[in-house]
This record gives structure tokens, sequence and C-alpha cells, in this order.
């Protein structure tokens, strides 16, 4: 499985948007680390903790701008959203007893990560940006 890797075609474009995707993606990143490193349960807890806390923040991030901007898909976002940290959620209570992800799982978060920017955030940045210019 490729390591995921922070580069310009996860930009939307929107400055502040960009820095918090590009933590995300290092978070996922630390956690792919723990995981390929054996480094243990009390590590990946640690950063799956901390990449709930931060995914809640970008997401609340995001759907305030969409709505800041009368953006209409954004119900649609917001379920988006909210599947993705019961799924995260699922994870971390599965893996409470300190056990390394799957591959399967740490597949998924990435995956979901990657699309999630490339299609809907890239979608809500060239709605924003086309209010901008
Ligand atoms: Fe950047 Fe919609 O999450």
């Amino acid at each position: 499985m490729e390591l995921l890797q922070w580069d310009d075609s996860f930009k939307v474009h929107l400055p502040q948007i960009d820095e918090q995707h590009e933590r995300l993606i290092q978070l996922i990143r630390d956690l792919d680390d723990a995981v390929r490193d054996g480094t243990g349960g009390l590590l990946i807890s640690y950063v799956m903790q901390e990449l709930i806390r931060y995914v809640s923040l970008h997401f609340g991030d995001e759907e305030r701008l969409m709505m800041e901007y009368g953006f209409k898909g954004l119900d649609e976002h917001r379920r988006k959203h909210a599947s993705y940290i019961t799924r995260l959620q699922e994870i971390m209570e599965q893996n409470s007893d300190g056990d390394a992800l799957s591959t399967a799982t740490l597949a998924f978060l990435k995956e979901w990560i990657v699309l999630h920017i490339k299609g809907a955030d890239q979608e809500y940045g060239r709605f924003i940006r086309a209010l901008l210019a």
C-alpha cells in the first residue's frame, strides 16, 4: 500500500483549508508509519484520538465556510463528514485494546480522505473561489 503524501493535486486553493488538509494527511501518514513500524497500540490510539479531534475541527470549519458562502451541497457534504467520523469512532472502539489497525482499515482511511478532498472538497472550493474572483 502506498504511503500518503501531500502534493499540489490536493489543493482546494483556500489557504486555511489546504493547511488543514496537509495536517490531516500527515496524521494519517503518522498512523500508517506507526502501524508499519509495529510501534504499538498506545501510539496508534494516541494518533487515532488526535485524528478524530483534528478531523472534527476541520469538518466544522469547512461546514461553516460552505454555509457562509451559501454552497448548495452543504447537507450532502455534512453527511459525508458525519459518516467518516462515525467510522473513525468505530475503528477507535474496535482497537481500544491497543491492537494494530488492519491493512484494510488503513486503506479505507487513506482512500476516503484522498477521494473526499479531490472530489467533494475541491468542488466546494471551486464554488467559493468563483464567488471570490
Ligand atoms: Fe476537507 Fe470535506 O473535508
